[in-house]
């Protein structure tokens, strides 16, 4: 019989021996080596330091040292800086509620020397020579090193052989202390960090700006698949990067987020960054990030969570919002302004738009919103509405050619002609030559071939457009001929009635009928077939959990995804140049234009370096 289960007899209550108060504190702060030199770096940073050297050995089970270059600790005060509770970070509850420094608790040391062999060595500015205090035996010896401070960590765990028994292979251990001071370096690119390995250098990140630290420590590769975000609203700022949803991966590396140079992991600007993404990213896969925040410290409270991994804000909602507006701003930028990035001319910045082609285009947006039901969005196509140069003059004969005929190239000379004449730009996305496959559109532009996937392109502008003609109106309601009635929890109740007009808004009546009983009276009109007591909670719930208008534009964001995607142009259907060229157009306009709702590539270049070196030209 297991023995946990059998009723055991009362003992009495004592107070616990302090060195096992102290191994039980040390559980909730140090988990495995990576803790110990997160706490140690922490330190050194709080300290003052420019250069910081991680040495580790065996993957930092045998041993962690950190040295760093800071202001030093008094020989005096040696001892002190080992003892639970004491700091020299803040004095008072005020200290602590704007606490500026990484460390406050007084705890690191303390939990250090609890579960390992512990030693630190420092001198102070004044200090003739430096004082090392080895903590098991409590001496104090003069030696041997400049001002600043280095701790080393032996052993750990080796008196509390169950939790050694916790830790992985020593590769594995050693990967998770390299992550531990990239999380420093990525906040303080004005510090230089150097990590040893069993006497090997295995990383040196010198002191450098804030976007080189970015490219040694995350690599070229996290840079070029990612877009810069920046967003200021006083109270807060948000700065770092946003990878592109089409470089999103399947596990969750390089997701950093930093709340005033801490690092932290927070569901709540997590959620708002997955909300960003979920306009263009389906599914579990995960983007890469790197978000600074900087924060009044009042508005933020760091002493959440012991290994101060969480914080809580003072305004959430506001933090959650501003997440999601900044990283949905960085992400929305159109073919157009990627091109920009890569060198290219604008052609819209110089090129006259004038309002009779703005006008147009909102007009042909509407079309589209009013025949959302329609099965084919096709046949009321705003292509055929835009005002390119193409429609001032006969329109192109259908060309429905393979790519054989489009190597001869005539046709692309033809295209290009007749653009030409009317004195259109040098377009981004290029001219239209030939669609392939019933699904790519060919065109060619200055740097060479242009690929475009043309349903999910197509699905795109349609769904940009839907979104801009539905955020100026409500979606519309359709009443339901016998309410849908489900037994709701206390929280949908109260949601549904203090949030009854974004509900509406959406298309939605949702009405309490009794105590613990909804009804869902309408749903929206083009969703006609859903679920709508599963569509009713979910909107529920996320009413209850976040700012009411990101909710709402969520769930209509959702609606006319589903929308576009029955509107968008099938695969197989033939197209003619003059569309073909209509689609480049709509793209180069349509914010978010890169990626398909589902994080999909809409497009893509092959340059002519590309081409000539696929047929070893100029070698
Ligand atoms: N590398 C260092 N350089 C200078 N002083 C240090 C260093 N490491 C520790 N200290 C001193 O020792 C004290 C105790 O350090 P410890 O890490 O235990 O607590 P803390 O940093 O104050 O708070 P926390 O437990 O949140 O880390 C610090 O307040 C600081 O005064
Ligand atoms: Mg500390």
């Amino acid at each position: 019989m297991n023995a946990v289960l059998q009723p055991r007899t009362r003992r009495p209550i004592r107070e616990l021996p302090g060195e096992l108060i102290s191994q039980i504190a040390a559980g909730e702060v140090i988990e495995r080596p990576a803790s110990v030199v997160r706490e140690l770096v922490d330190n050194a940073l709080d300290a003052g330091a420019r250069e910081i050297v991680v040495r580790l050995v065996g993957g930092g089970i045998r041993s962690v040292v950190v040295e760093d270059d800071g202001h030093g600790i008094p020989a005096g005060e040696l001892a002190l800086a080992l003892r639970r509770h004491a700091t020299s970070k803040i004095a008072s509850l005020a200290e602590l509620e704007g606490v500026a420094t990484m460390g406050f608790r007084g705890e690191a040391l303390a939990a250090i020397a609890a579960v390992a062999e512990l030693a630190i060595s420092s001198r102070s500015a004044d200090a003739p020579h430096a004082t090392r205090l080895d903590a098991r035996s409590g001496e104090l010896a003069p030696a041997a090193r400049a001002v600043g401070t280095s701790v080393e960590v032996r052993e750990l765990f080796f008196s509390t052989p169950a939790r050694r028994k916790f830790l992985k292979t020593e590769s594995t251990e050693l990967a998770h202390g390299v992550e531990a001071v990239r999380r420093h370096a990525l906040a303080r690119p004005d510090v230089g960090f150097a990590i040893w390995h069993d006497g090997r250098l295995v990383q040196h990140w010198r002191p450098c700006s804030g976007t080189q630290r970015v490219l040694d420590v995350l690599g070229a590769g996290f840079v070029e698949e990612s877009r810069p975000v920046a967003l200021d609203i006083g109270v807060l700022r948000i700065e770092g990067r946003a990878g592109l949803p089409a470089a999103a991966k399947a596990r969750a590396d390089h997701q950093y987020v930093y709340v005033n140079g801490r690092h932290v992991r927070d569901k709540l600007i997590a959620h708002g960054v997955r909300a960003a993404y979920e306009d263009v990213l389906h599914g579990a896969r995960q983007p890469a990030y790197l978000l600074q925040l900087e924060i009044a410290a009042e508005r933020v409270d760091v002493n959440v969570h012991p290994a101060k991994v969480e914080v809580r804000f003072r305004d959430a909602r506001e933090v959650h919002q501003a997440v999601r507006r900044a990283v949905e701003a960085a992400l929305a930028a159109s073919a157009s302004s990627t091109m920009a990035v890569v060198g290219l001319r604008d052609p819209f910045a110089q090129a006259p738009t004038t309002s009779g082609a703005d006008t147009l285009a909102l007009a042909a947006g509407n079309a589209v919103a009013a025949s959302a039901d329609r099965a084919d969005f096709w046949s009321g196509s705003p292509w055929r509405q835009q005002p390119i140069a193409l429609r001032a003059r006969e329109p192109a004969p259908p060309w429905h050619a393979g790519i054989a005929q489009a190597s001869e190239g005539e046709v692309a000379r033809d295209a290009r002609a007749d653009e030409e004449d009317a004195g259109a730009p040098d377009f981004p996305l290029g001219h239209a030559v030939a669609q392939i496959a019933g699904a790519f559109i060919l065109a060619e532009n200055a740097h060479g071939l242009i690929v475009v996937d043309m349903h999910a392109a197509h699905e795109r502008v349609v769904y940009e457009r839907l979104k801009a003609a539905g955020d100026a109106a409500a979606l519309e309601a359709q009443p339901l001929l016998i309410p849908a009635t489900f037994a709701a929890t206390a929280q949908e109740m109260a949601t549904a009635e203090a949030c009854a007009g974004e509900l509406q808004a959406l298309g939605l009546d949702v009405t309490p009928l009794g105590a613990t009983t909804l009804a869902v009276r309408s749903q929206p009109a083009a969703l006609a077939s859903a679920d709508v007591v599963a569509l009713a909670r979910s909107v529920l719930g996320e009413l209850a959990r976040y700012d009411g208008s990101a909710a709402i534009e969520r769930a209509r964001h959702q609606l006319l995804a589903s929308m576009a995607c029955h509107g968008a142009v099938r695969a197989n259907r033939r197209l003619q140049l003059d569309e073909m060229n209509a689609l480049l157009r709509d793209m180069e306009r349509t914010e978010r234009a890169d990626q398909c709702n589902h994080g999909r590539p809409t497009w893509r270049q092959i340059t002519r370096q590309e081409l000539d070196a696929l047929f070893w030209r100029g070698r």
